[in-house]
């Protein structure tokens, strides 16, 4: 029996190397990894020379906004925006509305995204004053703990769940509401450049070692979007997971003049030496991620803009580019962008090009030059902070669950293929 596809002579990122082998896809998973003379006989062979094969992204960190914020986004062109993006499984937020803090609303969403994700999908579970006992009957690929918003938990919330909870990730917003708070009464929340003296370098540092101080038993803290080198550095060296974010790696304060409210995100960005500083840790990074963060233009632009911003179809093109720059390898990419994700967050089948593995992969063609534009993206919120950066590196195709899924810029496959991950820890 023929395999359903033969890749032949692959450049296979692996964080550990680049190996030259072809690669057997049947049945949704990887089957055989070797050299073009042992490949089994298939409905179609793709010759790859000269290109590049990265494990499909995992992303950590989405906002699909479904329920309730789909004015937004929802999560059939969250996941649309994200295949286009050579992203093949997000963990999804919960701060949509109702908030994902109970049983009832996580098996809602965990409902709509089956029926409407083009991809796979995990949950988190958010943490809220009081219910613990909810949080104790799911199996969410991690509690979300934000530590500032109306009913949502404090220090003293963190500190409870970590002693009744065992074997967990923490997933948690580090930045101090008091230090917030008391920058907020020196400086307008509505002027764009009080945003970063409010939520300052001070204000994350601060909340990082306040939580580093919290016993967290069994369970391990997953610092999202970090944006100083300073905390990535604290965070890992106390032995606990780092993710660093699309934003803050790209773009600084400088940038703030000409995005205006656009840039506005929490965590604020940060000085060009932070930016700079944070590539120079990534060997002490996690993951990356995006924070895909969707909020409409005309949110962005209102007298009360909203933070965040989209960008998780433009997470493997900026960091293709960033191979031919110079800023990082292949085997970075390998890493922070798919294994990294599967160990932390036990995505067991995922996150690495391996024998056994779904068959979850992008083509890259290093040598195409092209230019990033909000009209060929999918989001629905119509914008992208990095609107006109030109690119070397594009995604010739991508491989979703053993099918060719987008095939130069062409979409191949419905909603509703997308399956929730259960995590295995
Ligand atoms: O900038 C942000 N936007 N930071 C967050 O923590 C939440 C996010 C959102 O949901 O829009
Ligand atoms: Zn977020």
């Amino acid at each position: 029996m023929a395999v359903d596809f033969v890749l032949e002579n692959c450049k296979i990122a692996k964080p550990n190397g680049i190996i030259e082998a072809s690669i057997a896809i049947n049945n949704g998973r990887i089957q055989k990894i070797a050299l073009s003379d042992a490949m089994p006989k298939a409905e179609k062979t793709i010759n790859l020379s000269e290109k590049i094969v990265l494990p499909g992204a995992i992303d950590p960190h989405v906002h699909f906004r479904e329920p309730g914020l789909t004015e937004k986004e929802d999560f059939e062109t969250g996941s649309l925006s994200a295949l286009f993006g050579g992203v093949t499984t997000v963990l999804d937020m919960p701060n949509t509305k109702p908030f994902t803090g109970s049983m009832q609303d996580f098996e809602n969403k965990k409902a709509l995204a089956e029926e409407k994700s083009y991809i796979d999908f995990s949950l988190y579970f958010g943490a809220m004053d009081g219910n613990i006992w909810e949080m104790k009957k799911a199996n969410p690929i991690g509690y979300k703990f934000y530590l500032d918003h109306p009913n949502i938990v404090g220090y003293s919330g963190l500190k409870a769940a970590a002693s009744s909870l065992e074997n967990k990730i923490f997933a948690v917003h580090a930045e101090d509401p008091d230090i917030m708070h008391a920058n907020l009464k020196k400086n307008s929340a509505a002027d764009p450049k009080s945003h970063g003296k409010i939520r300052t370098a001070e204000a994350e540092n601060e909340s990082v070692k306040a939580i580093l101080n919290i016993e967290m038993g069994s369970n391990k803290l997953y610092f999202c979007h970090l944006s100083t080198p300073s905390a990535v550095k604290t965070v890992h060296e106390a032995g606990h997971f780092t993710e660093l974010i699309i934003p803050h790696l790209f773009l600084s304060r400088e940038n703030s003049a000409e995005l205006g409210n656009f840039a506005r995100i929490n965590p604020s960005l940060k000085t060009e030496e932070d930016r700079l500083g944070l590539w120079k840790s990534l060997s002490l990074v996690s993951t990356l991620a995006t924070d895909h963060a969707p909020h409409l233009i005309s949110e962005k632009e209102s007298t009360s803009p909203p933070s965040g911003m989209p960008g998780v179809e433009t997470f493997l093109p900026l960091l293709i580019d960033s191979v031919n720059k110079g800023l990082l390898d292949w085997t970075d990419i390998a890493r922070l962008c798919s294994a990294g994700a599967s160990n932390i967050f036990g995505l067991v089948n995922k996150g690495i090009i391996e024998e056994g593995k779904d068959a979850d992969l992008v083509i890259v063609d290093r040598k195409k030059s092209w230019e990033l534009k909000t009209s060929k993206l999918h989001s629905k919120c119509g914008w992208t902070p990095f609107e006109g950066r030109k690119l070397n590196g594009k995604i010739d195709s991508v491989f979703f669950g053993g099918k060719l899924a987008i095939d130069k810029g062409k979409l191949l496959t419905k909603p509703g293929q997308g399956k929730y991950i259960v995590p295995e820890r």
